[in-house]
């Protein structure tokens, strides 16, 4: 076991942070993963999983010991006329898994396509895009139970998947994933609900276009995290009842809004940043990207502080105007490798 000290976590965030670590692995198999725990264990270390890279705020001094995640493989496990199940590793780059699939003839993860980070992350926030959201292609989860000091496997319906939700959120402290088993669909099932996907797929409804152009809108609106870092949209869409949204939309008739199956509203957040004047705008070296407003953007070498300064202000100027408290999307560590609260 080759555990590193004093490494630099920058290269291994989208957002570009200088984090150094204390404590450092890199894992390829589940045996190297029991390894890694017992050696945290051992020296009293708390244990911070690191997968893509894309979804997290890391402070400049971590003293844990961070694994990162390099499962690799895909496995088929069973297969019918209708679909085949797939085992996958974590430490898959998600966007070429799906590649991969469209080449394979299999469906379902189209909508999905160039989402930053890798496959073992794609159930904890439950990703999603142009109406299509993970959890419905997975069939389980399987993961080492830190509790019960077992890998096991999780039931999709057994993961309360919900928007950008599932139970990984809830205790993100006791799974680790190793692998995400899939299932996907032989014949295309093509979903256009969303926004103007359908008009940008025109007459072509082959999987391969729906592929192109849910890549096209995203390289049009999304900054790449390699040119301006970033971790996608940096808030979640406020999903508020009925009745709020009835008061907001009085008084902001264009706010774009999304009903729930529950009767919720689910309310357009890059909309309320856009019209508090945060589109484009700056604060030191941390901003709104111009194009979406909804994407924080590292400009030039911020430090976790630097991007608490800007997003706190986004949150006042929207709170100020909206009465609604933006929630941020990714997840906040403290100097111990342990996830933080957003709310001071
Ligand atoms: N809007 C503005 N100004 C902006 C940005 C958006 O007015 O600066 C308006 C748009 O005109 C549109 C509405 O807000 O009417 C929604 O915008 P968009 O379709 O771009 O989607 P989004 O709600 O901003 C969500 C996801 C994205 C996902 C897209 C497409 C969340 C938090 N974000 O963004 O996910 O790609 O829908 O499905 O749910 C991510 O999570 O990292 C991510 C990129």
């Amino acid at each position: 076991m080759h555990i590193q000290n004093n490494v630099q976590l920058q290269p291994f965030n989208t957002l570009n942070l200088g984090s150094v670590a204390s404590h450092y692995i890199k894992i390829e198999t589940e045996h190297m993963l029991l390894e890694a725990l017992s050696y945290a264990e051992q020296q009293q270390l708390n244990v911070l999983i690191l997968s893509g890279g894309s979804n997290m705020l890391l402070p400049e001094h971590i003293h844990a010991l961070v694994i990162h995640m390099d499962i690799q493989g895909i496995e088929t496990l069973n297969e019918d006329a209708q679909t085949k199940t797939l085992a996958v590793g974590a430490g898959q780059v998600w966007h070429d898994f799906v590649l991969w699939t469209t080449e394979q003839h299999l469906y379902g993860l189209q909508n999905l396509a160039l989402i930053p980070g890798l496959v073992g992350a794609s159930p904890v926030q439950n990703i999603g895009a142009y109406g299509v959201e993970v959890g419905e292609f997975i069939q389980a989860v399987r993961v080492y139970d830190r509790v019960t000091q077992q890998f096991t496997e999780i039931l999709a319906s057994d993961c309360q998947f919900a928007y950008r939700h599932s139970i990984f959120k809830d205790q993100p402290e006791r799974y680790v994933i190793t692998q995400v088993i899939f299932q996907l669909l032989k014949h295309a099932n093509l979903k256009l609900s969303y926004g103007d996907l359908k008009q940008a797929v025109g007459e072509d409804l082959s999987a391969e276009n729906l592929q192109n152009q849910v890549i096209q809108i995203r390289q049009s609106k999304l900054p790449d995290p390699k040119e301006y870092p970033n971790a996608g949209s940096f808030f979640k869409n406020p999903v508020i009842s009925a009745q709020s949204f009835d008061q907001i939309n009085t008084k902001f008739p264009q706010l774009p809004h999304y009903p729930q199956a529950n009767g919720q509203i689910k309310i357009a957040a890059g909309w309320l940043i856009d019209q508090a004047g945060w589109k484009g705008k700056r604060l030191g070296m941390v901003g709104m990207f111009a194009k979406q407003a909804l994407v924080l953007v590292n400009y030039e070498d911020a430090t976790l502080l630097d991007v608490q300064a800007t997003y706190r202000a986004v949150q006042q100027d929207v709170l100020n105007k909206f009465n609604i408290r933006l929630e941020p999307e990714p997840v906040l560590f403290n100097a111990v490798g342990l996830i933080q609260s957003h709310v001071e």
